[in-house]
């Protein structure tokens, strides 16, 4: 069993850079199974989602070749093969086959789809998407499975009641070749997004709205080959931005999108923490006196789901009592007990409402991940607190963050991965 170990307290200097978008990349490979040429996918992350979604082109007979951090997929001799339970099951987004092989076959058979464990995680939206482009959903609940048939997928106006960022895109894939015009509204804005209907635009596919609450798409006969580079992760560089409000001596953070920022950068603001721009990149210091504050997540552009629990941990050295409230999943604390165990002072109203009183010192010992980002705040923790932190349950890390050990060690932290 693989262990993440840090020795605390070391300052970081120097360049860390930022990869692809996760969220991007996780919908760009099975985009490309919509076109029947060579596609490529440039600055794709190296993170274990990343090997999944790869897995599960070889089931579905589609050649790729991985060097580096591009992605070259040939999707012609695609075809309509089970992906098993195990490969569905590995991430959250295997759901992304459903919608592109119902585009591409009419028909479709998925196990259910996996994830970290941060809420019950339906995918309600995405088959009423389906259903109202015409297609008809069986749901095997014995065996784990949808089934999902359309004769014509036919355009259709779509309203979700969430703005979904997986519903969004799955409808998206499915409407791009269906007869006719899907409007989608209260469509997920986050930028992701937009990266994704720019590939299948430049594929031949006609969307507009992409980034707004309303998205047209009108159908085409088909798409073909073209390349597309994978925006920064805006998570990523949050994550690092904030390891270096803690420990950063003129830390940079490169190949930054600040506006894809910005609900971040207010809030540091509004910490009293200080950071430069320039171009793609922030620069950062330990801050000296860091404000309480209230965070509540929010879809984008409000402050993300995805940085509430790393930003907790800064808010554990905040002169005061801040209020995290998480919005969007219903089990997003999980890395609090971890924390408390740290030395943190941290209450739990319920599963979606944490007080924290700070600041507290932090003291290293064995704690768990629990989740992707809830792991990522562990590292934060345990790269702050005083002695040596063993972190159990590493693959939820690796999962989303590319390289983490490298980057973090380049730039001065004690962090390996040991075997237990
Ligand atoms: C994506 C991101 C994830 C991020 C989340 C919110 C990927 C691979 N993951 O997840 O990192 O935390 O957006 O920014 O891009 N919901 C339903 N029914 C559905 C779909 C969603 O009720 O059919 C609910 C979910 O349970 C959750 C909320 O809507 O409470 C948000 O989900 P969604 O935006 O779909 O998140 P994901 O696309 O799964």
């Amino acid at each position: 069993m693989k262990q993440i170990r840090i020795v605390g307290g070391k300052p970081l200097s120097g360049k860390i850079h930022i990869g692809g978008a996760k969220n991007s990349a996780v919908a760009l490979i099975p985009a490309t199974l919509l076109a029947n040429e060579k596609c490529i996918i440039n600055n794709v992350p190296n993170i274990s989602d990343r090997d999944a979604l790869l897995d599960i082109l070889k089931t579905l007979n589609v050649g790729f070749k991985q060097q580096g951090t591009t992605v070259e997929v040939d999707p012609s001799n695609l075809a309509n093969n089970l992906i098993s339970e195990e490969q569905s099951n590995k991430l959250r987004a295997s759901y992304y086959f459903m919608g592109v092989l119902l585009a591409r076959f009419g028909y479709v058979e998925m196990f259910y789809p996996g994830g970290c464990n941060i809420g019950s995680r339906p995918i309600d939206l995405h088959l009423k998407g389906f259903e109202a482009l015409g297609a008809k959903i069986t749901h095997d609940e014995k065996n784990h499975k949808y089934i999902v048939e359309a004769k014509e997928l036919t355009g259709a106006r779509i309203k979700l009641n969430f703005a979904s960022v997986g519903a969004t895109i799955n409808i998206m894939f499915a409407a791009t070749l269906a007869k006719g015009t899907t409007t989608i509204e209260n469509a997920a804005k986050e930028t992701e997004i937009i990266n994704i209907a720019d590939y299948l635009n430049n594929m031949g596919a006609k969307i507009e709205g992409a980034g707004t609450s309303k998205i047209k798409i009108t159908g085409v006969n088909e798409l073909h080959g073209t390349s597309i580079e994978v925006i920064p992760d805006r998570i990523e560089a949050g994550t690092y931005i904030l390891i270096g409000a803690l420990l950063g001596q003129n830390l940079q953070v490169c190949g930054v999108n600040t506006d894809h920022i910005t609900a971040l950068l207010n809030k540091l603001n509004d910490m009293n923490i200080k950071y430069d721009i320039e171009d793609d990149v922030v620069t950062i210091s330990k801050a000296k006196e860091i404000n309480p504050i209230n965070i509540t997540t929010l879809v984008y552009p409000g402050f993300p789901t995805d940085l509430g629990q790393p930003m907790s941990v800064v808010l554990t050295q905040a002169n005061g009592v801040s209020l995290f409230e998480e919005t969007i999943w219903e089990n997003r604390m999980g890395h609090v007990p971890h924390l408390n165990k740290m030395g943190a002072n941290i209450e739990l109203k319920d599963n979606t409402h944490a007080i924290i009183h700070g600041p507290t010192k932090l003291t290293g010992c064995e704690i768990n991940a629990t989740d992707l980002r809830g792991g990522a705040a562990l590292v934060l923790a345990g790269l702050i607190a005083e002695g040596t932190t063993i972190i159990n349950n590493i693959e939820y890390i690796l999962r989303g963050y590319e390289n983490i050990i490298n980057k973090l060690k380049k730039v001065g932290a004690d962090i390996e991965i040991i075997d237990k």
